[in-house]
C-alpha cells in the first residue's frame, strides 16, 4: 500500500522545506518532489504543516490514585490523543511492593492490548529496591525494551521512595543503560503541611497548593540531581512547575550532568488562582506539583527555550468533576491528584509557544516529538520526518482557529482544565505507521491498532546537543 502526502510543509527539529512524502507499508521511503508514480492514494495537504506524531511521554491511563482509577483508559487517552496529533504515548506502568514486576508488567499489557490507537510504551515504577528487583530489572530491559524507570519522592505511605531506593535505582540505571524519572517533590515535609492544615480546619483545594511549596519540589529536585552525580548516571523530572526546580536542573547541566525536564501545558499556561474557584471547581485543578503563581511561566517557558528543559509532558491522569474529584469536599487531601490534558498538549504548546513567539517551529518540534523520542529509545524510528522512520505524521492547519472546551473535547471526562481558551492551528489528518487515524478532523482508527513499543537503552550520545543546533 503506497500513499504520497502532496504540497505540505515538512517539519522536523531542525528544518522547514516544502517536500512530498511517500509512505510504503507503514515507513517513509522517499521525501522529496515529483514522487511516487503508481500510488494507491494521494493526500493534498496544501497549506499544511508536516509534523512527525506527537510523542506524549507522561500518561496515566486506567490508573488506581486516589481511591479511584483515572477516568481515560487506553482506548479513550490513546483517541483523544491522536485527535490531538499524538501518535505515541509512554504510559506509568505501577508496581506493588513483594510483587514482581513482570505481573504489573503483564497487568499493564492487559489494559492496553486491543485497544489503544496509537502505538504505546511503558516506564516502569520502582518503589523498592532488593535482590529480586535488581535481578529482574535487567531482564525487563532487554526482554520487555523498557527502559526507563519512575521513583516517587512524594506521596507518602502510597508511592514514595526513600533516597536509597533512588540512589541504587540509578545505579543500576547507569549500569544497564536506562534512564530515571523523578516525581521530585519532599513527600516528608508535604505531608507533614498537610496535616497541619486540616487539623487547623483549612480544607478548601487552594490548600492543595498551599501544602505543596516551591520549595519541596526544588529541594527534591536538588536531591535527586546531587544522588545522579553521585551515581555517574542520568535523571529526568517529570513535571516541572516553578523556578526552584529548574534552577536545581540548570545547576546541575552546568556541572555537566545528565540531567534532563520535563514541564507540561497546564504549568505553562495555568496559575495557581485556579485552585481558588468557587463551588469547589478548584479541584479541577489539583494535581501534583501544584499550579504555580504566575511568574513561574515566564521561567518555564525560557527554560524551554533555552534548553534547560527538553520535553512536554501532558501527566494526563483524569478524573471526573462529578463522581471522582468531588470525593475531596470538605477535605482537599482526598480529591483525587491529576487532569485531562493529553488532547491539547501538542495544539495549545503551537499555539501558546510558535504562534506567540515563544519558541520557534523547530524548537516545538523537538520538545513535543524528537527530544522525547531520543531521550526515551525510540529514535529514529519515532520522532521524526527521514527516510526509514514509522509514518506516524500530522497534517497540521497552523491557522485553524477553535476553542477548547469540554463539549467538543474527545477525553472520557466531564470537564477540560483549559475551557473556553482559544487556540490557533490544529490537528486536520493523523497517521500510525501511516494508517489514518484522523481523516479530516474525524476518528477513523480501530482500536487494537496501536503496538507496544520496546525500546531502546538509554544513550547520553543521542541526546546531546541537539538544542544547540536549533539555535
Ligand atoms: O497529580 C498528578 N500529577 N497525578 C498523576 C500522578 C503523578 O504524580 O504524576
Ligand atoms: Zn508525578
Ligand atoms: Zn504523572
Amino acid at each position: 500500500m503506497k500513499k504520497l502526502i502532496k504540497n505540505g510543509v515538512v517539519v522536523t527539529a531542525v528544518d522547514q522545506y516544502e517536500a512530498d512524502v511517500l509512505i510504503e507499508d507503514g515507513k517513509i521511503t522517499a521525501i522529496g518532489k515529483n514522487l511516487g508514480e503508481n500510488v494507491d492514494e494521494v493526500i493534498d495537504a496544501k497549506g499544511a504543516y508536516l509534523f512527525p506524531g506527537g510523542i506524549d511521554p507522561h500518561t496515566h491511563l486506567e490508573m488506581p490514585f486516589g481511591g479511584t482509577v483515572t477516568a481515560d483508559d487506553f482506548e479513550t487517552g490513546t483517541i483523544a490523543a491522536a485527535h490531538g496529533g499524538t501518535t505515541t504515548v509512554i504510559d506509568f506502568c505501577l508496581t506493588d511492593k513483594g510483587v514482581p514486576l513482570k505481573n504489573s508488567i503483564q497487568k499493564w499489557h492487559d489494559k492496553s492490548k486491543g485497544r489503544a490507537v496509537i502505538d504505546y510504551g511503558f516506564h516502569l515504577m520502582v518503589s523498592e529496591v532488593n535482590d529480586a528487583v535488581l535481578n529482574e530489572l535487567p531482564t525487563i530491559i532487554e526482554e520487555d525494551g523498557i527502559t526507563s524507570f519512575k521513583v516517587f519522592m512524594a506521596y507518602k505511605n502510597q508511592f514514595m521512595a526513600d533516597d536509597e531506593t533512588l540512589f541504587r535505582t540509578l545505579l543500576t540505571a547507569k549500569e544497564h543503560g536506562a534512564l530515571v524519572m523523578v516525581h521530585a517533590e519532599n513527600g516528608d515535609v508535604v505531608d507533614f503541611l498537610v496535616k497541619k492544615a486540616l487539623a487547623e480546619g483549612n480544607t478548601d483545594p487552594i490548600y492543595h497548593a498551599l501544602t505543596r511549596p516551591p520549595e519541596a519540589e526544588g529541594e527534591a529536585t536538588g536531591r535527586a540531581a546531587a544522588l545522579t552525580g553521585l551515581a555517574d548516571s542520568q535523571l529526568y523530572v517529570v513535571h516541572v512547575s516553578c523556578a526552584e526546580a529548574v534552577e536545581k536542573i540548570e545547576a546541575a547541566r552546568k556541572k555537566g550532568l545528565r540531567v534532563y525536564g520535563e514541564t507540561c501545558p497546564q504549568y505553562l499556561v495555568l496559575d495557581q488562582t485556579y485552585l481558588e474557584r468557587p463551588n469547589f471547581e478548584g479541584a479541577k485543578y489539583v494535581w501534583s506539583p501544584p499550579l504555580r503563581e504566575k511568574w513561574n511561566q515566564d521561567v518555564l517557558w525560557n527554560a524551554l527555550k533555552s534548553g534547560q528543559l527538553q520535553t512536554l509532558g501532558s501527566d494526563q491522569c483524569s478524573f471526573n468533576f462529578k463522581g471522582q474529584k468531588d470525593l475531596g469536599k470538605g477535605d482537599f487531601s482526598k480529591i483525587p491528584n491529576g487532569g485531562p490534558i493529553i488532547e491539547d498538549r501538542f495544539s495549545l504548546f503551537f499555539s501558546e509557544g510558535v504562534k506567540q513567539g515563544r519558541i520557534s517551529i523547530n524548537q516545538f518540534v523537538d520538545i513535543v516529538s524528537t527530544r522525547i523520542a531520543k531521550l526515551f529509545g525510540l529514535f529514529p524510528q519515532k520522532g521524526t520526518i527521514a527516510v526509514g522512520s514509522d509514518a506516524d505524521i500530522v497534517i497540521f492547519d497552523p491557522n485553524a482557529e477553535r476553542i477548547i472546551s469540554a463539549e467538543t473535547h474527545h477525553m472520557n471526562v466531564d470537564y477540560n482544565a483549559f475551557e473556553g481558551m482559544k487556540v490557533t492551528g490544529e490537528p486536520i489528518s493523523v497517521l500510525s505507521r501511516g494508517e489514518f487515524v484522523i481523516r479530516d478532523k474525524a476518528f477513523v482508527g480501530k482500536p487494537g491498532n496501536g503496538q507496544y513499543l520496546k525500546r531502546k537503552r538509554f544513550e547520553a550520545a543521542s541526546v546531546a546537543n541537539t538544542q544547540k543546533v536549533l539555535q
